[in-house]
Parts: C-alpha cells; structure tokens; sequence
C-alpha cells in the first residue's frame, strides 16, 4: 500500500512527482503529498483525500520551481487520513528535513517514546514521522546524511520502503527498502525511485530492482546502493517491457473499463511464444526448476489472496485433471500461520499481480526455508515475489492500474492452464494426442475472450437495472465455482453490496436458506455437450432456487437449449472446452460488477477502503 516516487534531475521536479503519483495512486488514495528543495529550501505541500485535492492546493498554493523532490499516496495505517498525517513529514526542529514511507514500524512506539522524553514534538499520529525525527536529529549529530539515515533504518522493525531529503543536502535523495517494494528508474543526468515501474514509466524503461535491507544514495548523475551494514551493492539493470500509453485510460470511462476491453490481448501475450499448435508447453522462464525437481514433485500448493487465489483454484482443477499431482490452494496468510507441512519435493505455485503481497511473500518466504521450490506467477517485472522465488512465469497482461483484478485474474489463469500442460507432458500424465488437442483448444481463447466482449449488452443493462440489490448470489460448479467467488469479490470491492459466491452443490447444505421471493443469484452452467457433465445438475440447482422465489440469471454455453426455459436471464458465452471456460464466464460477472457500481455512482476504480497492492500483513 502506498505509492513513492522520488526525483533528481533537470526535468521540472513538481511534474515528475506528480505525474508519479497519478499513475501510482491505485496503491492508496487516503491523501498525497509533495515535498521538494529549492533555492529557497524545503516546501511541502500534503492534502487528505484523492490526488486531486493535492493538486487544488499545489493551485492555491504554489510551489517554487526544483529539481529534487519526493511524492507520496497514502492507503492510512496508522493515524486517520488527514492533512496532518499525509506524508511527508518533516524531521527535527529546524524543519529541514522530509521523509516518507511505505509499510509498518512495528517498534514505533518505543522510539516514538524516546523522541518525546528528548523533548521532540509530533505533528501527527503516524509510525512514519517517528522515523523523519530520528534522521533529522542523527543528521545533526553525524553532519553525513546517508550515514544518518542509515543509522536510523537499522534500529527500524517491521516493513518500510523510505524516501528522505534534507536541504542541506540539496542534491541527494535517500531510500530504503526492507519488506515493501523499490525500484530505481535510470535517465540521462536524472534519475527516478518509485514503489514500481509505473511511478516512471512514462521517462525511462531502464531500471533497477532494489534488494531486501538496501539503502539507494540518488543523485541526478550517478547512484550507490549499499546493504544497510554498507556492503557495496553492484546493480543489476533491466528493461520494462510496459508501455507508458499501456498505463492510461486511452479514451475509456475507466481503467477498469480498458482493463476489461484488455483481456483477450492479456491472454495472447500470456500464451505467446509458449504454447505450440501441437499442445507442447515451452516454459523457458522455469529453468530455475529442474526436470529432476519436477519428477520430484509430490505435491503443489498453491498461495495467493483475493482474485489472486481464485485464478490458484482454477488451476488447480487443471493440474490435477492433466498431470495427476495433487494440488492444494491456501491463502497465503492462513498458510503462513498454521504450522503447514512443506516438504523439499513440495512445489510452491505463489500467484500475485502485483508480486508484492506481503502476505504472499511471507508464505513463499517460509516455504523456501522449509525446504520448498517457489515458482511464482507473476505480472510485475522486478517485483520482490519474482525476484525472490526460484522461477517465474510472467503474465503478460500489462499494467493493471484499477483496484478491482480484471486482466490480471485472466492472464493468471492463462498461465495456470500452461503449467498444467506443461506439468502434464512432463510427467507423461496425459496422452500426447489428448495435450495437442487440449493445446488447440487453449490457442482459440484469446479469440473467444474477444467475441464475449462483444456480446454483454443483456448483462449491462441488468447491472444498471439492478442498482439497487442489497444482495446478490453466484452459484457455480468446478471451474465455474472459483468464477462464482470471483463474482461475489467483485461486486463487494466494487459496488459495497452483500455477494457470495457457492458451490451449487452445497446449496443444500445451507446457503440456499437464504432464497427468498426476488433474490438475484446469477448461475455459472457448465457446458452440456460433455460426457460426465455437470449440466443436469446445476440445472436442478437452478430449479430448486427459482422453486423457491430468486430471480436467475444463467451464464451459459452457447447452444444450451434448456437453460433458457429456467432463467429469467441468460448470457451466452461461445463453446469452450469446458476447463478452459472459465476465461469466459467470468468476464460477464465483471461486466455486471462495473456496471452495478457505475449506476450507484461509485468510484470503479478507486474502491473504498482498499488499495491495489496489499504490501502489509
Ligand atoms: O497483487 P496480488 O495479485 O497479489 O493481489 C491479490 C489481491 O489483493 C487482489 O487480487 C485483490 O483481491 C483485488 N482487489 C481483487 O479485485
């Protein structure tokens, strides 16, 4: 949570901050902030609420021309969101110096109570201003600011990325990084920090992933890292794949809405160059897992939270469906703390957009010291979740800037599929013949994914028209059952209405208690041209709940023809194998999502209360 971005260079500093922070403030929007050094020193300007308000204030009250600054978008941990505790905040008597800071000082208050004995006064309720004290009193002690600033990082615990400037040392912005992400952005004679690639994107592809308990000494023509105990750090550089224009709206109402129109793009650059017309899977990027390392594997289980975790329970369908090893799905933050049984032929699967949840990465963390491989599945280049596991398959569905996952969640799925595949073939679990023409099947998705776009109308029209719901149900069975609690995820974060998603099999085990005369509940049906399928089972489903008064709406194969006599409601989506349909099904459920909240005249993009990267416990 929290967006950062820091400046030096020639480039008007304000723009560079603020340009920063608008493509960073999916993070968090609880207030921004900006401080910079001129030739008349340190000002600062911080406002509680979006981005927006800090712009009207920078309006009303201007700030002098710089080239050194840093920038902060808050998602409020500790203090409410107010202008006295947005950040920057300013460090020691003579108000010198600016800090800001993403994650958790857990040992706040013990240092907080030693600041306050010496006499310190606080201007707000947060962790972070602790921290701005400290460097500033050390600063006065040493006269060497990074030896200050380094000092203080080492006596902090818990989870920070941190920013400082001082004016008197006009030239050099400081960071650290312990638990929440960093990235370095490399310019011609200027140069760039950001909580990810996004806060830069737009001036330079060349960057640079800071490493756990690193410190970044940045001036405009050159820069150090160095470990937090002052080990020499030699950088390694790569290039950001994003385009910057892939990070706007592009003419969309929101990002969400692009994001949407995305998804048949996301899932082709996902498949690309990995999956062959004959179904063979070629995963270069997994060459830190050896053969050896994947005959062994005994068992797989899978991390993630939110959306990230129901993309983890399609996969799992087929993994074990295709390749036989038995699969299991955790959230990573119950996994982490419940004493789990991880063996070194455990695969960890660890999926994260962002590949900076720290609830995921706390579970990898634990999982590789117990023994396991971590294979991660990925969006973000240089993200701590890909850095830090022992291979990586990247989704390639571009930036993802609106809170609610969209394109993230298919591109995950996406690569699910191709591990499945690939783990199948590796392990000889499904005939050849089978896998090239599952791979056929799997090739035909990016176009169907299109042709659903095409076809939503109906569904638009009911989430405008169902505005008003106070709650709404989604049934679904195997594949169809994560895309149910993906649609209930999507209408609480988006339109703050009761939703839950069940696997209609167990209906009758309680839920459907809660039908009454006119409730919603949309209905994932599967496929009916299988053998074993599921259909005349979800369609008993559908007539128990409609027997009982809710109101249907079905999402359906095309070609279904009894769906229709049974739900007041259908949306058709094109034939798929029925494994891979989830791509399909879900996309209406976000569909009615956006629409639902767009009437109730909610923000779509920037939910209440959340922040697109999760970065603490
Ligand atoms: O960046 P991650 O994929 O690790 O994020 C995981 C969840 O926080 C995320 O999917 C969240 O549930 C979304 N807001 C759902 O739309």
């Amino acid at each position: 949570m929290c967006g950062i971005v820091g400046y030096v260079g020639p480039k008007s500093t304000l723009e560079v901050l603020l340009g920063g922070l608008r493509r960073l403030e999916y993070r968090g929007y609880d207030s921004a902030g900006v401080s910079v050094i001129s030739g008349t020193g340190l000002d600062t300007r911080k406002k509680a609420g979006k981005l927006d308000n800090l712009i009207a204030e920078i309006t009303n009250h201007p700030l002098p021309d710089a080239h050194i600054g840093i920038g902060h978008t808050r998602w409020a941990t500790h203090g409410a969101p107010t202008d006295g505790n947005a950040h920057p905040h300013i460090g020691g008597e003579a108000a010198k110096l600016s800090l800001i800071h993403n994650g958790i000082i857990e040992n706040f208050y013990e240092l907080k109570a030693e600041l306050v004995e010496a006499g310190t006064k606080f201007a707000s309720e947060t962790d972070s201003e602790v921290a701005a004290h400290l460097v500033a009193a050390e600063f006065e002690k040493t006269g060497d600011l990074p030896t200050a600033f380094t000092n203080v990082v080492k006596r902090l615990r818990g989870a920070f990325t941190l920013l400082a400037i001082h004016e008197d040392q006009p030239d050099v912005v400081l960071a650290a990084r312990r638990n929440s992400p960093l990235v370095i952005g490399l310019g011609d004679g200027e140069n760039f920090l950001g909580s990810d690639v996004a806060a830069f994107v737009e001036h330079t592809k060349r960057a640079i992933s800071v490493g756990q308990d690193e410190i970044v000494i940045l001036r405009a023509g050159e820069i150090e890292i160095r470990t937090f105990d002052g080990a020499p750090v030699t950088p390694v550089e790569f290039e950001v794949s994003w385009d910057a224009s892939a990070a706007s709206k592009g003419g969309w109402s929101s990002f969400m809405a692009k994001e949407i129109a995305d998804q048949p793009q996301a899932v082709a650059d996902t498949l690309m160059g990995r999956l062959a017309s004959d179904g063979s899977v070629r995963l270069s990027e997994i060459d830190g897992l050896s053969a050896e390392d994947i005959k062994n594997i005994d068992r797989i289980i899978m991390v993630a939270c939110g959306t990230a975790s129901y993309a983890c329970d399609v996969a799992k369908y087929a993994i074990e469906k295709f390749s036989r090893i038995p699969v299991q799905v955790e959230l990573s933050h119950e996994f982490r703390y419940r004493d789990p049984i991880v063996t070194p032929n455990t695969l960890i699967v660890a999926v994260s957009q962002s590949g900076e949840t720290m609830d995921t990465l706390m579970a990898t963390r634990y999982a590789k010291e117990a023994g396991a491989k971590v294979l991660a599945i990925c969006n973000t280049q240089g993200a701590t979740l890909a850095r830090e596991s022992d291979a990586v398959i990247y989704t390639h569905a571009g930036p993802e800037v609106a809170v609610a996952s969209t394109k993230a969640l298919v591109a995950q799925i996406t690569a699910g599929y191709l591990l499945a595949l690939f783990l199948a073939a590796g392990r000889g679990a499904t005939p050849k013949a089978e896998l090239a023409r599952l791979g056929k099947e799997l090739l035909q998705m990016p176009e169907s994914v299109a042709e659903v776009l095409d076809g939503l109308e109906g569904i638009r029209q009911l989430g405008k028209d169902m505005a008003n719901a106070k709650s709404v149900l989604f049934l679904g069975r195997n594949v169809g059952f994560p895309v149910a609690m993906e649609g209930a995820l999507k209408l609480k974060e988006l339109a703050y209405i009761h939703a839950e998603g069940f696997a209609a099999g167990e209906l009758k085990h309680g839920p459907i208690a809660l039908i009454e005369e006119g409730q919603p509940v949309i209905v994932i049906v599967p496929s009916q041209r299988d053998e074993d399928s599921l259909h005349p089972k979800v369609i008993s489903n559908i007539q128990e709940i409609r027997a009982r008064g809710a109101r249907v709406i079905a999402i359906a194969e095309e070609g279904d023809n009894q769906v229709g006599d049974y739900a007041e409601h259908v949306v058709f989506v094109p034939k798929a194998e029925s494994i891979f349909a989830s791509l399909l099904t879900v996309i209406p459920l976000q569909v009615f999502a956006l629409e639902l909240s767009t009437a109730k005249g909610l923000d779509v993009d920037q939910p209440r209360n959340l922040a697109k990267s999760v970065t603490v416990e």
